[in-house]
């Protein structure tokens, strides 16, 4: 059996990110880079994955809670090999097959070239193959040493290098396939007689090829992906990499982005053929969008469930579900806990939270609706209040299908409006009011004739 195994390198603290926080943990386009790697190693194949932890090990190991990684503490950070080499017990539980090393840093690769890079290695039969770039400027990565024919001898880092290794253009990206059975081999022999007196994974390959065995360099087909994060100005370049290769992906699948420049895209979320998103659209979390629906200008759903032909204009909307064929904003605020039926009307400055909005509902203008059911074919007035909270506890107020609140009504929860009731403009609703019944709850109006003093005004 080949087992497919993955070493992914988190140790450091990234001081250059000037962070509290360690490196792997900044987020490209909603998703900390480390967990990115995890996602994009287990789609190329790798089943098992190790994660090497040491600064604030906690945080890390609390952001992957749910990936069913292992981790392995590496105590002070001696070098990659070193790293690697406090992975050797979980390593040889899969020693059959190959083990991908990989740094949490490097948001940008594709499974793709994962697989390449693993296919490569068995196909020859090679005791490692390694990720390769060329760079205009290689200064502080490994260069690649080949011989006459090609072929590579060894890595020598920046800092151990003569003039004329450094003069080298491809380097050495970080990302490795060894076979386990070679690297646990060899791993081992690493010294750290060198000029950081570190143990250099990379080591291993002068050690392989010494030993007669093949390691292929592949190099990468886009260079950019290899991209390693070092700092905050590397996290802004790779967000607007893996940015622009999200909203390609859903323009190819019949999305239209009207400024692909304005737009944002968190990594899972999903969006359905011939929705238009205007600019400003922000789409973050799990949200998903379904087909024919226009989105923005100035709109942001987070972990929103949105169906079909929907209209949101300038609509912040979080942890909700929104059914199809809603008219939606502009200036709505749409809460956790909300679930927007079908055909609903919302209009200006409205807010929704934790209620459930039936078919064909309208609610207008200048609203507020907190813990409520509000049934089918409603017609909230402008101004109407649910008032859910008594200064201790929240109250639900229910209204039913075809009921119709008069403009500035507040609905002193807990409530009841009945089938086909009316609530008069300007009343203040504490008792149930039953089914087809008109409620009236404001003073009665006096008019005090000539109430105007003829001395107050010229005309
Ligand atoms: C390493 C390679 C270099 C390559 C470059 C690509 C070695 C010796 N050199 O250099 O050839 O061009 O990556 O970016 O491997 N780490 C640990 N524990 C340690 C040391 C490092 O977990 O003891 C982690 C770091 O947090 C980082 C990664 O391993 O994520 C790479 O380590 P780093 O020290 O940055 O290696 P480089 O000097 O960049
Ligand atoms: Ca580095």
């Amino acid at each position: 059996m080949e087992n497919l195994t993955a070493v992914i390198l988190a140790a450091g603290q990234g001081t250059r990110m000037k962070s509290e926080l360690p490196k792997v943990l900044h987020k490209v386009c909603g998703i900390p880079m480390v967990k990115q790697v995890i996602h994009v190693v287990k789609k190329a194949g790798y089943e098992n994955q190790i994660v090497i932890t040491g600064f604030k090990e906690e945080l890390v190991r609390q952001e992957l809670d749910k990936e069913k990684v292992t981790f392995v503490h590496q105590e002070e950070q001696l070098g990659t090999a070193h790293a690697i080499s406090q992975a050797i017990k979980e390593i040889e539980k899969y020693s059959a097959g190959y083990v991908l090393v990989i740094c949490g840093d490097t948001p940008l690769l594709r499974s793709e070239t994962l697989e390449k890079l693993t296919n490569v290695c068995r196909e020859n039969n090679a005791s490692a193959t390694v990720l390769t770039a060329m760079m205009d400027n290689p200064f502080g990565y490994g260069r690649i040493i080949r011989d006459g024919k090609g072929q590579m001898k060894r890595i020598v880092e920046q800092k151990d290098g003569t003039m004329e290794e450094l003069a080298i253009h491809e380097i050495n990206t970080g990302t490795y396939v060894f076979s386990a059975e070679d690297l646990l081999r060899t791993l081992p022999k690493v010294n750290n007689n060198n000029a950081q007196q570190e143990y250099y994974l990379t080591d291993v390959f002068g050690l392989l090829i010494q030993e007669g065995k093949k390691v292929i360099p592949v190099p990468a087909d886009d260079s950019e992906e290899t991209m390693g994060v070092n700092s905050r100005i590397q996290l802004a370049q790779a967000e607007k990499i893996l940015r622009v290769r999200k909203l390609e992906e859903l323009m190819a699948a019949g999305v239209t982005i009207i400024n692909p420049d304005h737009t944002y895209i968190e990594q899972d979320v999903k969006v359905g053929q011939d929705t238009v998103l205007y600019p400003g659209t922000i789409l973050q979390g799990q949200t998903e969008v379904g087909k024919n629906c226009i989105l923005g200008p100035d709109t942001q759903l987070q972990n929103v469930c949105c169906g079909d032909n929907n209209t949101l204009n300038r609509v912040y909307a979080h942890d909700c579900i929104i059914g199809n064929d809603n008219n939606i904003g502009p200036f709505v605020h749409l809460r956790p806990d909300t679930h927007i039926h079908d055909d609903v009307k919302i209009g200006n400055f409205v807010e929704i939270k934790n209620s459930n909005i039936d078919d064909k509902t309208k609610l207008p203008h200048l609203i507020y609706c907190g813990d409520s059911d509000v049934g089918k074919q409603v017609n909230f007035g402008c101004g109407t209040i649910t008032v859910n909270f008594d200064g201790k506890n929240k109250h639900r107020c229910r209204i039913d299908d075809h009921a119709f609140i008069g403009c500035n009504t507040n609905l002193v929860a807990p409530v009841h409006v009945g089938k086909r009731a009316f609530t008069a403009a300007g009343s203040t609703i504490t008792k149930d009011v039953p089914e087809k019944a008109l409620a009236i709850g404001r003073t009665k109006q006096i008019n005090r004739e000539n109430w105007v003093k003829k001395d107050t005004y010229k005309d």
